[in-house]
């Protein structure tokens, strides 16, 4: 009987730290290393000090090399803790999608051509593409949960390395509705648009809710997703600006082609390969809620690591996803 243990790279302990005041992703394997590698004449950002920056370093390190086993704590706590406002939100139902989107899906599961698509989807250039996914109403009442959640004293970890404010949606349960809306809703469209990047299946997903707000985190600097295909739906529209820009590929030599720009509207899903660099302009005003699903490949990653770009060096998980790269092994029976 074949066996998946899901893994994680160790380069989430020493890669893609992010330094928000500078705006600086940093590998970090000791102190030595970092002093050298950063240090102000070669990172030449005006009070860069990299002695500094290191506790704070130091601090992220601890919270990634516990993240999985503390994320799993958190999930169970809220599980048997929370108190749903809208439990029926934890089913998916195809109510909750836009007509558009559920003909894409529909017109994706019959065709391998982009182009069949094409009438169903703004391109956006560069394979990014948009369409209304979700109704007005389901966002309404995800939102209504969301801030239901956050006023709960229930434990809560931030979605992700880059952004302090949000809500992991795993740890709130909601891994059965991500995998049903990837398995049976996203693949087959992912199928259509990014081939290349689908591999032979989207077998795991991180899925999160990031959170802009005045006087907390109001933009995003530039960077890629640990995600083979990225979906980023808006969910509430009271705010203003924020717009999406992209530029190159991760591991590609940058031309200073930014394309700015994709202003979000509610309910409306945009598609993008992971690795497409891309950042979030600050909003002016009000908060926004967007929905982030980093749907992941083990076929495509375990080959290349897309946070490190070697072949990943793999640490098991005891539970979840872990990053989404796995180990295939036999187990044995034995009966007696
Ligand atoms: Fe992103
Ligand atoms: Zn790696």
């Amino acid at each position: 009987m074949l066996h998946t243990q899901f893994c994680t790279c160790r380069c989430s302990l020493t890669h893609n730290f992010f330094l928000k005041r500078f705006s600086l992703h940093v590998t970090y394997i000791n102190k030595s290393q970092f002093i050298q590698e950063y240090s102000k004449d070669k990172v030449n950002i005006p009070d860069f000090d990299p002695e500094r920056a290191i506790p704070e370093i130091e601090e992220e390190f601890q919270r990634r090399k516990q993240y999985h086993t503390d994320s799993w704590a958190r999930r169970e706590s809220i599980v048997n803790e929370y108190d749903r406002l809208h439990p029926q939100l934890w089913r998916v139902k195809p109510s909750y999608f836009a007509p558009e989107f559920l003909k894409l899906v529909e017109e994706s599961k019959n065709t391998s051509s982009v182009d069949s698509l094409k009438s169903f989807l703004t391109n956006h250039g560069d394979r990014i593409y948009s369409i209304p996914v979700f109704t007005p109403a389901f966002c309404k009442l995800l939102v209504e949960e969301l801030k239901h959640f956050e006023a709960s004293p229930l434990p809560k970890g931030r979605p992700n390395t880059m952004n302090s404010y949000g809500i992991n949606l795993g740890e709130l349960g909601f891994d059965d509705f991500i995998s049903t809306l990837r398995l049976e809703y996203l693949m087959p469209v992912a199928t259509v648009l990014y081939p290349d990047w689908v591999g032979d299946s989207l077998d795991s997903h991180k899925a999160f809710v990031v959170v802009y707000k005045e006087g907390q985190d109001v933009d995003l600097g530039y960077h890629y997703d640990n995600a083979e295909v990225t979906l980023n739906v808006a969910l509430n529209d009271n705010y203003s600006e924020g717009d999406i820009y992209f530029g190159g590929m991760r591991g590609e030599e940058e031309t200073g082609r930014v394309k700015g720009g994709y202003s979000h509207q509610l309910g409306r899903g945009l598609f993008h390969r992971g690795r497409h660099m891309h950042g979030a302009l600050p909003i002016t005003h009000g908060e926004r809620y967007n929905l982030i699903i980093w749907m992941r490949s083990s076929s495509v990653r375990n080959v290349e690591c897309p946070m490190c770009g070697d072949v990943p060096n793999l640490t098991p998980v005891e539970n979840g996803y872990g990053d989404g790269f796995t180990i295939v092994s036999t187990q044995v029976c034995t009966l007696s």
